[in-house]
């Protein structure tokens, strides 16, 4: 397995290229089951969760070029609605495909993604929604089995806003018999972004990004043409490096419209960030001020910004409080952080930072995608060498990030396949 190995110390100058949004992605490439004929993603990340997305597409018989940023999907001659536990365990997302395999074929056999590092990750509410709409589903031996001749439109209340709830729910209702009204339902920009592409492809959403969302099913949808939304939590990720590492930076096309908790986190913070053109210029050149924060379902600050803030909070001068409200378990950045120098106490799911911390370089474990990168930025200012291990978690949901900070004046370099 690979691992990342920074020299700490230098200042970020120069532009980072924001690269489209995996979590959009995601639920789009699940979309191209909908319809028949060739559908085409522009924009689209060099990520393995879009290797993996892509690679599942193939098992259900769908025909995939991806040469990221294109990735062209064409429905192949037969299809096969089975989503194997090989392919789900490597990301739970995969569990997008239920809806619309349900909503096309009329059957789907997908396994039940079981939990991760951060938490337990259930699918109580996917798989709710669906019978609402009139599927039968039975759990058999880590399998969702579902099948429904037609699904018809009804009304969904989710008890709590998921994200890829809503958008398996949505992908399900465009092809549902009549309306389905989705009631608490998430309003993160992915959610929208996928409202576009189903109404690219003929369905009728109305209500995307507010708690209520109604959508009109149709007998058939055609493919699409889509570029995909620039990534605010890697567009947030660089924020943090630049504001934590000092120095001038320019992040081309960042998303800032869908960035104002994270923006408004980091301006507290001390941090100043401008708009130029389609682009924002990220300083800090005062002391980093310490917050009290919270994580929330958006608009609310980004739980997948949490890591990242933290290693600005260990930086910062005074106390800072963060609660995280979304999942259970994702302090696991806090023990490698710890050795690092920080001195962060954490509770269930709050954690106390005392800052400033004098950060010592060090050999770290990445154990979640977004913690991977809080290592990362942690390495680029503390003192001597750190070597982050098993990036593959990184390369999950970041685009070569060694290499996009190198370009900005970092000392940062890939180590191939070294254990650990
Ligand atoms: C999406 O995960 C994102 N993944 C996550 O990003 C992100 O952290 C999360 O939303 C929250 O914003 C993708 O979009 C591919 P949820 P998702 O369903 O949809 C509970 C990253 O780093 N819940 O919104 O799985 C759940 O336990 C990843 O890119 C149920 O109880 O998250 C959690 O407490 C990590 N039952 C809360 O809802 C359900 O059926 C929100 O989870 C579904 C969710």
């Amino acid at each position: 397995m690979d691992a990342i190995r920074i020299r700490g110390g230098k200042k970020l100058s120069g532009t980072i290229h924001v690269s489209g949004a995996k979590n959009a992605a995601l639920p789009i490439l699940c979309a191209t089951l909908l319809s028949d004929g060739e559908s085409l993603l522009r924009n689209v990340p060099a990520l393995r969760d879009i290797e993996t997305t892509s690679a599942l597409l193939r098992f259900l018989g769908r025909s995939v070029s991806s040469s990221p940023p294109t990735v062209k999907v064409d429905a192949g001659s037969q299809v096969r609605p089975e989503a194997p536990y090989e392919l789900v365990k490597q990301m739970r997302a995969s569990v997008m495909v239920l809806g619309p395999l349900l909503a096309r074929f009329g059957r789907a056999k997908v396994s039940l993604p079981g939990g991760c590092q951060i938490g337990s990750r259930p699918v109580d509410q996917h798989l709710k929604g669906l019978e609402k709409l009139g599927a039968t589903i039975k759990l058999e031996r880590g399998y969702i089995i579902a099948s429904a001749p037609r699904l018809r439109g009804d009304e969904v209340v989710f008890d709590m806003p998921t994200v890829t709830g809503t958008e398996n729910l949505m992908m399900a209702a465009a092809l549902a018999k009549g309306r389905t009204r989705l009631v608490n339902a998430a309003r993160e920009p992915e959610i929208e972004e996928l409202a576009r592409v189903l109404n690219k492809m003929g369905a009728s959403v109305t209500g995307a990004g507010t708690d209520v969302m109604e959508i009109e099913g149709r007998d058939e949808l055609a493919p699409f043409d889509h570029a995909i939304v620039a990534d605010r939590i890697e567009a947030g990720t660089y924020m943090v490096a630049a504001a934590a590492a000092g120095g001038d930076v320019l992040l081309e096309n960042a998303p800032l419209e869908d960035m104002e908790s994270t923006c408004a986190a980091l301006k507290t913070m001390g941090v100043e960030i401008g708009r130029e053109g389609t682009a924002a210029r990220i300083r800090r050149t005062g002391p980093i001020k310490p917050i009290r924060l919270t994580t929330e379902p958006h608009p609310g600050f980004p739980t997948d910004m949490q890591a990242q803030l933290m290693v600005l909070a260990t930086l910062a001068e005074g106390t800072s409080t963060i609660k995280e409200t979304i999942f259970e378990n994702r302090f696991m950045h806090v023990p490698e952080l710890a050795r690092m120098g920080a001195d962060i106490e954490a509770e269930g799911n709050h954690a106390i930072v005392r800052g400033p911390s004098r950060l010592q370089g060090a050999q770290v474990m990445a154990t979640d995608l977004r913690a991977s990168a809080s290592l990362v930025i942690a390495g680029l200012v503390a003192e001597g060498e750190t070597e982050v291990l098993r990036v593959y978690h990184l390369d999950r949901g970041y685009e070569h990030m060694e290499r996009k900070l190198a370009a900005v004046g970092a000392d940062t370099e890939r180590i191939k396949g070294t254990g650990g």
